[in-house]
């Protein structure tokens, strides 16, 4: 890819454009954020760190949202945080606002591109997105399972000890506390995790990596979780980037797929230059089932409120 354009200079927009100039993801990254002159500083600080991290990758950042023009991938995080205590939903009304005019934006300057969505409420913003645009799954999409993964990822090796380059975890769902972490399909090396996880440990770590988001809010108080968001937008990029056709669960318009349509979900996706090549369908066993309809309910009351919003 030669453009990456990040909308929101925030921290994840931020870490995010450093780990895709770093490992030189494409040729250029340019920033935009509405803040008086925030994208100009954000991108000269992070070119300035080129030679020791030997990339020659461009970084600029503008309030002018035509730098966005010519983007092969559009990664969208712009909105306000949650605060401790809220819920990704409670920052709905505010974000739309902000998610349409951005949306506006893409459309008129990279009307080619790929939309990674980032922002929260990240399922009911992605098919915001894709309402708006109009444009087909393949290049509108969001990222939420790839990071609660990771979290369910550490939170094992924490618990046994084993290197993290061996565990392979999956998580499905809305990115909230209806995420459908699955244990079924989680390994060390591929040996399933109850051989070594007892069944009440494990049920903690699902609980916890439910919670994943708001443990991390409550301890660092004035920022949510930043630096392992960035490395998942950027672990999709570099399957989408370099082809790779890697599985990731990924936020999807569904269509027809686990039984529902008209609704943007957390499933396994497969990535590769065109974006999402395709949805993963898999089996789910009675409980799994009964995890993704409770998701999927919560979502769709998400959506349900978009209408009133304009
Ligand atoms: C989290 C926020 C970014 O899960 O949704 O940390």
């Amino acid at each position: 890819m030669k453009k990456i354009s990040i909308v929101g200079a925030g921290r994840v927009g931020e870490t995010t454009a450093q780990i895709l100039a770093e490992e030189e993801l494409c040729r250029e990254v340019a920033l935009y954020d509405v803040r008086d002159d925030v994208p100009e500083g954000v991108a000269l600080d992070i070119y300035q760190t080129a030679p020791f991290f030997e990339f020659d990758c461009r970084v600029s950042g503008s309030n002018d949202p035509q730098i966005l023009a010519d983007s092969d991938l559009v990664v969208v995080t712009a909105g306000f945080p949650r605060k401790p205590g809220m819920s990704r939903s409670d920052v709905l009304a505010a974000n739309v606002k902000i998610i349409d005019e951005v949306t506006d934006h893409i459309v008129r300057y990279a009307s080619d591109a790929i939309v990674l969505v980032v922002s929260n409420p990240v399922d009911t913003l992605t098919y915001r997105i894709a309402q708006r645009t109009g444009w087909p799954r393949e290049r509108v999409f969001g990222q939420a399972g790839v990071l609660d993964a990771s979290r369910m990822a550490a939170f094992i090796a924490q618990e046994t000890g084993f290197s993290s380059l061996d565990i392979t975890t999956l998580v499905l769902g809305g990115h909230g506390d209806t995420m459908v972490p699955m244990p079924r399909y989680c390994t060390i090396n591929g040996v399933p995790i109850t051989h070594f996880i007892a069944p009440e440990r494990l049920e903690a770590i699902i609980e916890r990596t439910r919670k994943g988001g708001a443990e991390i809010l409550a301890l660092r108080k004035n920022s949510s979780a930043y630096d392992a968001p960035a490395a998942s937008v950027a672990a999709m990029i570099d399957a989408i980037s370099n082809n790779r056709r890697r599985l990731m669960p990924t936020v999807a318009l569904l269509d027809g797929e686990y039984g529902e349509r008209d609704v943007a979900m957390g499933v396994p996706c497969i990535l590769d230059e065109s974006g999402l090549a395709a949805v993963v369908e898999l089996d789910l066993d009675a409980r799994e089932r009964a995890d993704f309809d409770r998701s999927v309910a919560a979502v769709r009351e998400d959506i349900a409120r978009l209408a009133e919003l304009g």
